[in-house]
């Protein structure tokens, strides 16, 4: 049947390699969709930047691009608030499902996004966002649709991860472990978000609206980065039989007003027996909570342009799916309304 064809909006170390397999796989993605999954654009700030994409792809217009006749989908890997947002908007408005990897903007508005996106009648899906590789997302928003969850905790950045990972093994200095990961790929353009916690409190927001049926934004989470962290802090905790990690926690609390969603990213010691102490270089692991189910654990590579680019692409798949199916795939489910505990209650 026809081909899908796709707006790729960014062309960083996610979207390049985003690009790359979606070229490299085209054969297996067409039979696993029933159709040839096509770039049709690539827009970008600064097309003489980018000598590996062909030249008649490459546009600087991305609104253009989104709102095309000749695109059906589109993939965001932009990143940041505007102009993402108003691009993803332009998308669903004009009838196109959307595959984001953008924290930032899900966290900020996540809400008024899926109502765009539900109103329209298409999908709105960023698996990406959350822990690279990692597939969370979707097990929280279905696997786990039937179940009750209590508590999501894990190490969401891989940056910090890797940072605190380095000083802990080769008593490497802050500045030159964070070098390191900027150099393959895991930090942010600008790494205080990374630093400072932004990008996990980010990831938090966006796992305890999905686990909670709540929405919790950025702005709800405490956060604590790891600029306090000093190598004394790191080898101290090893004297003591404990590591220090940067956890994001979610959890379900009752307090005298009833039931509360907690949210807060902060360094921790946590004892080098304990599963998450194990989680090295720019691995993610997160354990969920539930009623029914117990205990699960999700570990992979939660950074770098291939891991997280696997997650792009699996949306991608699912979205173009859907769009063959004439459906689309479950949109939020922030029916609960659990307010935000306030840290002093937590
Ligand atoms: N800067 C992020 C990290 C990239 O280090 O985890 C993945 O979101």
């Amino acid at each position: 049947s026809a081909p899908l064809r796709v707006a790729l909006l960014g062309c960083g170390t996610v979207g390049s390699a985003v690009l790359r397999l979606l070229t490299d796989q085209a054969a297996d993605i067409t039979a696993r969709v029933g159709c040839p999954v096509q770039v049709a654009g690539v827009a970008v700030r600064r097309p003489d930047r980018h000598p590996e994409v062909p030249a008649d792809l490459l546009t600087t217009d991305a609104h253009a691009l989104v709102t095309s006749p000749d695109v059906d989908l589109v993939v965001e890997v932009i990143g940041g608030i505007e102009p993402a947002r108003e691009l993803m908007l332009a998308a669903f408005a004009a009838g196109k499902g959307v595959v984001s990897a953008n924290k930032a903007l899900l966290a900020d508005d996540g809400v008024a996004l899926h109502a765009a996106a539900a109103e329209a009648g298409v999908d709105l899906y960023y698996e990406a966002a959350v822990a690279g590789a990692i597939p969370l997302l979707r097990p929280l928003r279905e696997s786990l649709a039937g179940d009750q969850l209590t508590r999501v905790v894990g190490i969401v950045n891989g940056t910090t991860n890797y940072i605190l990972s380095r000083m802990a093994e080769t008593g490497a200095g802050f500045a030159e472990a964070l070098a390191e990961a900027t150099e393959l790929g895991y930090a942010e353009a600008d790494p205080t978000a990374d630093v400072d916690g932004f990008d996990a409190a980010a990831k938090a927001a966006i796992l305890a609206s999905l686990a909670f049926h709540s929405p919790v934004v950025a702005g709800d989470v405490y956060r604590e980065g790891i600029s306090a962290v000093s190598s004394t802090d790191v080898a101290r905790a090893a004297e003591i039989g404990c590591t220090v990690k940067l956890l994001a926690i979610c959890e379900k609390v009752t307090g005298e007003h009833g039931d509360a969603i907690a949210v807060r990213v902060h360094p921790a010691m946590i004892p080098t027996t304990h599963p998450l102490a194990s989680v090295g270089g720019a691995f993610n692991a997160v354990f969920v909570e539930a009623e029914a189910a117990g205990q699960l654990m999700f570990y992979g590579q939660g950074a770098g342009g291939e891991p997280t680019a696997s997650a792009v692409l699996g949306d991608l798949v699912a979205v173009a799916r859907n769009r063959v199916a004439g459906v689309a795939g479950p949109g939020t489910t922030a029916y609960a309304g659990l307010p935000v505990a306030p840290m002093a209650d937590t």
